[in-house]
């Protein structure tokens, strides 16, 4: 047992951010740090670290806890794991109780398997370093294919004996009982035979998140069409395949920084591009991609770029991959290989700077690499032509946010020469058709683009996360006036404009301008659809005709519209709101802006939050705050302005 004094110099000297810094990529924000919870799936942060208190808590999932507890949870470590987990990583020697017979059995199953998995990749590791078989066989082949020692050291690359006893005889010779070596797949029990599963391969050993070895993955040196070219460790109690991605022990912090992953296939290919430089890259090891690893992969960056050597089938079968990124948010790029390379082979045969640039230039988005693909089969085929486009809108369709769907179809209508609103029409078909599937179960945890990070008093207090910018209202008012009004002109003194000269603005003109310029996104669907048909129609440059429009929209959002063009909308609910109802018209300049202004207070008011919250951080610490200040009067003189055009701003 782990003595109390041990345990209290354990206490004093871990950091909460350092702990959990090296799980989770986090940002700094006023005196927290914010970064994607672990402990459930969610795109927008919500996992706020305290270092003043020393603990973690997820405003989306509600777990919270200290130190101990986070590694615990993440790391599935009982208490006393935890603690000599951390003893490690802080280089604090333990002191130890003698351990008791409770504490003896306390020892997990899993440590028990951690134990043998560590063995064995050592016993592998000195059989290709040391042993005269391995060096001649093993060590001698990665040679050949052009691995340097460094980078076969760096994954402890190894070699497994042409025995069936190899690691047997060295394992119980060890004292490791055969009931374990059983449990990790390594040896092989058959009525009353046993023996090593890997025989004259050589050895990838696979970790976990944190450099724990737990399987291996076992490559045949010739080829021979009888035995298949790996071997793996089968699923066990510390291994799960649809869970882990080979590399990412070696990957995690070079994906952190560059805020983007390279997802390739096979073993090869990471050592591959590691050696050349290049270490922000895992591996789905020759299976079908799951929603697990791309999750894995989403706790350090939302960018991953897809490598694929060029075999069209297997590409073909892989594509699915795609849509599951595209469908937890994350963005995909897609790079193929010549046919007949991979990125091992690539990698070897030119130069680091070579494979970069190629990287970069040949990266495409996934429209475009689905058209590439598609399009030699669809040549001239109306039919077929037809089927990809409807293959490519299904596909943008799975793409959570209507902003980054409406810039896809945007994309999609230029590469394939078709109308924009027949694609959105298109689209908005799946979608409706989704979201019938979908009723009856509860909405997904999908986090909102907008959620600031908690304040100090709601990180003591509130379990729900707050939504400052909720502005359906407004979202509902802008649309209301566009479709009414796009047409009609209006005249308006420019915020922050030197001149008092109002300048005369087309409405449909000023409300897209503005609202690409702030780059304020509509958080609801059926609105959001109707703006994006908005952006088409402003794009093209076409008079706004309301017939026309109404026309080419697709039913679903079409009912919004028609409903908001009938009597009880047509004056708004202004009176509602004491202003006072002229005809509309004439008061256009306030229709059109004092929606727009009010998100944009919402925005501001977020910015002014977190600016406050930076500097009291700052003030406490007692550290020059006269920059952040300054940034916080001029927002404050800002609101100010904002508070004067908009004296009779709609509430809420
Ligand atoms: N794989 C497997 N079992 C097989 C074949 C492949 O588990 N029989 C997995 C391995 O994880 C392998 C990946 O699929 O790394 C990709 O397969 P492949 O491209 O054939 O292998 P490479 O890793 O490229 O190996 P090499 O370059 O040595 O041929
Ligand atoms: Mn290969």
């Amino acid at each position: 047992m782990i003595n109390n004094t041990t345990k209290q110099q354990i206490l004093d000297t871990v950091r909460i951010e350092e702990v959990v810094g090296d799980f989770v990529s986090l940002k700094k924000r006023g005196a927290n740090l914010l970064g994607n919870c672990p402990f459930h799936n969610e795109r927008t942060p919500s996992f706020t670290v305290s270092p003043v208190k020393g603990f973690y808590k997820c405003f989306g999932c509600g777990k919270a806890g200290d130190s101990i507890t986070f590694v615990m949870e993440h790391e599935h470590f009982t208490f006393p794991e935890a603690l000599r987990y951390l003893a490690k990583k802080y280089s604090i020697a333990i002191e130890e109780e003698a351990p008791s017979a409770e504490f003896i059995e306390q020892q997990t199953q899993r440590e028990n398997l951690f134990t043998v998995t560590a063995f064995a990749e050592k016993f592998y590791q000195d059989y290709l370093w040391e042993n005269e078989e391995g060096k001649a066989i093993g060590l001698s082949y990665f040679r050949e294919r052009g691995f340097t020692d460094d980078v076969i050291r760096r994954f402890h690359l190894g070699f497994a004996p042409e025995k069936w006893d190899g690691l047997l005889t060295a394992a119980e010779a060890a004292g490791h009982q055969q009931e374990l070596l059983e449990k990790t797949g390594l040896i092989i029990v058959q009525e009353n035979k046993k023996y090593d599963r890997f025989r004259g391969r050589v050895i990838f050993p696979i970790h976990n998140l944190t450099g724990r070895v737990v399987a291996f993955g076992a490559r045949i040196l010739k080829t021979d069409p009888k035995s298949p070219k790996y071997l793996n460790s089968p699923e066990t109690e510390i291994y799960y395949k649809s869970k882990n991605l080979y590399g990412i022990a070696q990957a995690r912090k070079s994906i952190s920084a560059f805020d983007s992953c390279y997802l390739v296939e096979g073993y090869t290919d990471v050592v591959s591009m590691h050696q050349a430089g290049i270490e922000n890259v895992v591996a789905s090891s020759g299976t079908a991609l799951t929603i697990e690893q791309i999750r894995l992969i989403g706790r350090y960056t939302r960018n991953i770029s897809v490598l694929y050597d060029g075999d069209p089938a297997g590409i073909k079968a892989s594509l699915r991959g795609i849509d599951l990124i595209l469908e937890e948010g994350m963005n995909v790029r897609v790079v193929l290989f010549p046919n007949g390379e991979d990125p091992d082979s690539y990698a070897k045969r030119v130069s680091t700077e070579e494979l970069k640039v190629f990287l970069k230039e040949q990266a495409v988005d996934f429209i475009t690499f689905k058209t590439k693909l598609l399009l030699s089969d669809a040549a001239g085929d109306p039919i077929k032509r037809a089927a990809l486009i409807r293959d490519i809108v299904e596909t943008i369709a799975k793409v959570p946010d209507a902003i980054t769907r409406s810039t896809y179809i945007k994309h999609t209508s230029d590469l394939m020469e078709m109308s924009e609103t027949v694609l959105i029409g298109e689209l908005n078909k799946i979608l409706r058709q989704q979201d019938k599937k979908r009723e009856g179960t509860p909405p997904p945890n999908a986090g909102d683009p907008f959620l600031p990070p908690p304040t100090e008093e709601e990180f003591q207090e509130h379990e729900e996360p707050i939504n400052y910018l909720d502005a359906t209202v407004q979202e509902e008012e802008i649309i209301r006036v566009l479709l009414h009004y796009a047409e009609e002109q209006f005249d308006f003194v420019d915020l922050g404009s030197d001149e008092n000269e109002p300048t005369r603005h087309r409405v449909i003109d000023f409300v897209i301008s503005v609202l690409r310029d702030d780059g304020i996104h509509f958080t609801n669907e059926a609105y959001a659809g109707l703006l994006a048909a908005f952006s088409v129609q402003f794009d093209e440059g076409k008079k706004y005709n309301q017939q026309e429009f109404l026309q080419e929209l697709d039913p679903v959002v079409k009912n919004t519209a028609i409903h908001l063009l009938t009597p009880p909308y047509e004056l708004a609910d202004w009176a509602a709101h004491q202003i006072e109802v002229r005809d509309e018209k004439t008061i256009l300049h306030k229709a059109v802006i004092d929606p727009i202004m009010y998100i944009k207070k919402k925005q501001l008011g977020k910015m002014r939050e977190e600016l406050l919250q930076q500097l009291k951080a700052r003030i406490e610490a007692e550290l020059p705050y006269d920059e952040l200040l300054e940034d916080f009067n001029s927002l404050n003189q800002l609101q100010a302005q904002l508070n004067r055009y908009t004296n009779t701003v709609i509430q809420k």
